[in-house]
């Protein structure tokens, strides 16, 4: 079988009035077939080169902003605050200031990996009954979304002080001068924002600032090609830049944001004050997984992604991918139903471990996934994926998670010239998160992460509300390592389908002897804990009789990956971005 892509991008409009009832995993289909991260274009992209260094960011302007900072002698961390910073101003439905990231970084002169969590937190006034009605049932999805129930604390400010803080070149206020520029003089609106925002203009209109924003006065919604300026964002920027991250998490921002959340007609949230004063980034040790001759490292709790790619890549160890090679059904088989065996166990234990005991070095042990490889030694899918039993002291048996995370989010990856590496993943969760605005960024709704249901049958659910805690995610930004260097950073956005996206990329590249941009455009086909999920408009399409003699289910829909991807050899860096998405590549 050809892997040539042919897409059309655009999703049927009859799609798009499909009503979301419900958190029912029946309604998985229509609720991302409505979420306005669903694809909206391709463009063709080639891989680049460099020795020096290198940006891969899903925005040319953002990409263009840590090209900057490095070409003035800044490093991978000064580049990332650059870049993230843009990025909150040209693609804002993505990610920005009032969101949360996970960074992966490798330290050249310490030879040292490790990783930052700027996740939200849950208001200290929540409780597990947030998003339930008075009747103990789960909220419909875009009720509990849209306005300010669904904000936890933002993390990503406090991730770029605390990151430059102990690892930046450049002052703190120079990296701020690409995106106070650009948001003074303005961008130009690209295809993707301007059809993200038609599409989800019901619930972009419902707030004041909001609307304000992304209409024209005449009540349009902005076009592509048309200049944006944001002043209010540059003025926010330029108040963090001289006074640091407290000139966000106190004082005067801080009290507005507290305001939006708290005044958000219709649907107002609890975050205090006393939450933004009170935030923390945790460093973390990298999670990491053998596979093959590499180790595949990444953000552990309370992200779900180094552990479910971790035991993806564990088990699919156990099978000769690079002998079955792409076009063998054996080898989707197997793709699908070790996706689907770590869904199980991600459903089951994965949460925010600082809160709830979770068996994580279990469940990447080597007898337990060999265990689990074992179950996919057949030739027909898997009857029924069920949760394991990892290793694990813990007498607790949780309940399965039932959160509904739709796509959305935005990876980049860095390297400078001193080798320094970061794997950053970054959102504001659903596709301009909880739509409500201030100072000229938008509010995350990452809240929403979390389980709607705390109990099932009187068993906890790991993942359940609490004040706090920060809510799971799906987030896998990833450094391969080889032989105790950086190999490969990676990631991608989608909500729960970045796992899928990343392990497709890895086997892809490293089984299967794909180049880094071939790899990225193989079309998707995922499996989480449900159907084969196919790429529509691409040859994955062919795979579904096949897959369904198996016993798969199968279905069709919308996968746009936004991966962003650099390959470290001694001498270059090959840097990809993902052509369903706007990404661009910049290198020296
Ligand atoms: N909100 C996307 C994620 O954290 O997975």
């Amino acid at each position: 079988m050809e892997w040539n892509q042919h897409r059309i991008a655009l999703l049927s409009a009859c799609l798009l009035t499909l009503p979301v009832t419900s958190l029912a995993k029946d309604n998985q289909q229509s609720a991302d077939q409505l979420a306005p991260e669903a694809a909206t274009g391709l463009t063709e992209q080639q891989a680049v080169t460099g020795k020096n260094w290198m940006v891969a960011s899903a925005n040319p302007y953002a990409s263009e902003a840590g090209a900057e900072i490095l070409r003035q002698g800044g490093n991978a961390i000064d580049a990332m605050v650059a870049t993230q910073l843009v990025l909150g101003l040209t693609e804002p439905q993505s990610s920005g200031i009032g969101g949360g990231a996970f960074m992966v970084y490798w330290d050249q002169k310490k030879k040292a990996l490790t990783t930052f969590d700027g996740r939200e937190t849950a208001p200290f006034a929540v409780t597990p009954l947030l998003f339930q009605d008075e009747k103990g049932q789960p909220l419909k999805f875009f009720d509990a979304v849209v306005g300010g129930r669904s904000v936890g604390t933002p993390g990503t400010v406090r991730l770029m002080w605390y990151t430059h803080q102990r690892h930046g070149k450049l002052d703190w206020k120079k990296l701020f001068e690409p995106a106070i520029t650009l948001a003074k003089e303005g961008f130009v609106v690209s295809p993707r924002l301007a059809a993200l925002v038609e599409k989800d203009k019901a619930h972009l209109q419902r707030f004041e600032a909001t609307k304000a924003y992304f209409f024209n006065e005449d009540g349009t919604p902005i076009q592509a090609g048309q200049t944006l300026k944001n002043p209010e964002y540059a003025d926010t920027l330029r108040q963090i830049a001289e006074r640091g991250a407290s000139a966000f998490y106190t004082g005067e921002i801080a009290k507005d944001i507290v305001k939006a959340v708290r005044t958000a007609p219709g649907n107002p949230g609890v975050l205090s004050t006393m939450d933004l004063a009170t935030y923390q980034v945790k460093e973390r040790p990298a999670v990491c997984a053998p596979y093959r001759q590499y180790e595949v490292c990444g953000m552990g709790p309370p992200s779900s992604g180094a552990l479910t790619l971790g035991q993806i890549m564990g088990m699919l160890s156990h099978y000769p991918l690079s002998d079955l090679g792409p076009d063998n059904l054996t080898s989707w088989r197997l793709l699908g139903d070790a996706s689907r065996l770590a869904f199980a166990d991600r459903g089951r234990y994965m949460a925010d471990s600082d809160y709830v005991p979770m068996p994580t070095k279990g469940l990447l042990a080597d007898d337990y996934l060999q265990q689990r490889a074992a179950l996919l030694n057949s030739d027909q899918a898997l009857a029924k994926a069920e949760a394991g039993n990892p290793p694990w002291d813990h007498a607790m048996r949780y309940a399965m998670d039932e959160s509904l995370e739709l796509p959305s989010t935005s990876h980049f990856s860095i390297v400078d010239k001193g080798r320094n590496v970061i794997s950053m993943t970054t959102t504001i969760e659903n596709g301009f998160g909880s739509r409500v605005m201030v100072r000229g960024f938008l509010l995350n709704n990452e809240l929403t992460d979390f389980s709607f249901r705390s109990h099932d049958n009187g068993n906890p659910i790991a993942n359940r509300v609490e004040p706090g805690k920060r809510p799971r995610s799906s987030m896998a930004p990833t450094i391969v390592m080889q032989k105790g260097k950086p190999y490969l950073a990676i990631g991608s956005p989608g909500g729960s389908q970045i796992i899928g996206y990343v392990a497709k990329t890895l086997v892809a590249h490293l089984d299967w002897g794909m180049d880094l941009q071939q790899a990225i455009n193989l079309p998707n086909m995922n499996n989480r804990f449900g159907p084969f999920e196919l790429e529509a408009n691409t040859e994955a399409e062919q795979w579904a009789p096949k897959l369904e003699t198996l016993g798969f289910k199968v279905q069709v829909k919308e996968l746009n990956s936004g991966v962003q991807a650099i390959k470290l050899s001694d001498k270059t860096l090959t840097g990809a971005a993902d052509p369903r998405r706007e990404g661009k590549v910049i290198a020296k």
